[in-house]
């Protein structure tokens, strides 16, 4: 995954990270990361904040990419740490987030959270566009244990998987992500001491859970 990742951060990052476009501004691709958290972050605020002020909050974020959603992110949260399996994609986030104090970057190993300090925890977790792409189950899986490990009680981890369960797909392709049916998403949930309150998108390429720390 991480070979695979670099050599697309090299070839064309923003393109690799949102494939709508060639040849992203710097601009429009910033913008296309806030519209992301206006629609999925800011909409939710009530889940996700659940009465805390956000600018008190930590966030941790799983695939952070060049850094598109991680910037969007640190508007709004106190504290946004962010991995990515890929050096490249990390160097490209770090470049773009250079001036922004409130966000730690790391390279993970493209399958736990090892890498993030565990000395304070989480209020919110959230992926978008990451899991879709990892081929193997026992690694998402992996990632939402983790993601479970860093969390405070009650708090949430928002993030989107692959829905197309009808999809054929093979273990060595780093692009097509396994999928997950609907019982498949509660069954992780509860297997890594979530509650998998609401999901949305069974079947579609875009099925987001909502799943909250027990
Ligand atoms: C399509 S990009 C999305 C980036 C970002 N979430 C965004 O929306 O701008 C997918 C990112 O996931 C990262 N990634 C893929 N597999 C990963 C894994 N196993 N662990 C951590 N990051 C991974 C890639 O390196 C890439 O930066």
């Amino acid at each position: 995954m991480q070979r695979d990742w670099d050599a697309r951060a090299l070839e064309n990052a923003r393109h690799y990270v949102a494939t709508g476009r060639t040849d992203w501004s710097d601009e429009d691709f910033f913008a296309s990361g806030d519209r992301a958290v206006s629609e999925d972050v800011l909409t939710d605020m009530t889940n996700i904040c659940q009465g805390r002020d956000p600018k008190r909050m930590r966030v941790l974020e799983i695939g952070c990419g060049a850094g598109r959603i991680t910037r969007a992110l640190s508007n709004i949260f106190g504290e946004i740490h962010a991995v990515d399996v890929s050096g490249e994609m990390v160097r490209l986030a770090r470049a773009a987030l250079a001036d922004r104090p409130n966000v730690f970057l790391y390279q993970n190993n493209g399958e736990d959270l090892t890498v993030v300090p565990a000395d304070a925890l989480f209020d919110f977790a959230y992926s978008t566009i990451v899991f879709q792409h990892i081929p193997s189950r026992e690694v998402i899986e992996n990632y939402v244990r983790e993601a479970g490990r860093l969390l405070r009680r009650g708090a949430l981890f928002k993030f989107q998987v692959q829905g197309e369960t009808r999809l054929a797909t093979d273990p060595d392709d780093t692009w097509l992500g396994v999928p997950f049916s609907d019982q498949e998403a509660v069954e992780v949930a509860y297997r890594a001491g979530f509650e998998p309150r609401y999901r949305h998108g069974a079947g579609e390429q875009y099925f987001w859970l909502w799943f909250f720390k027990k």
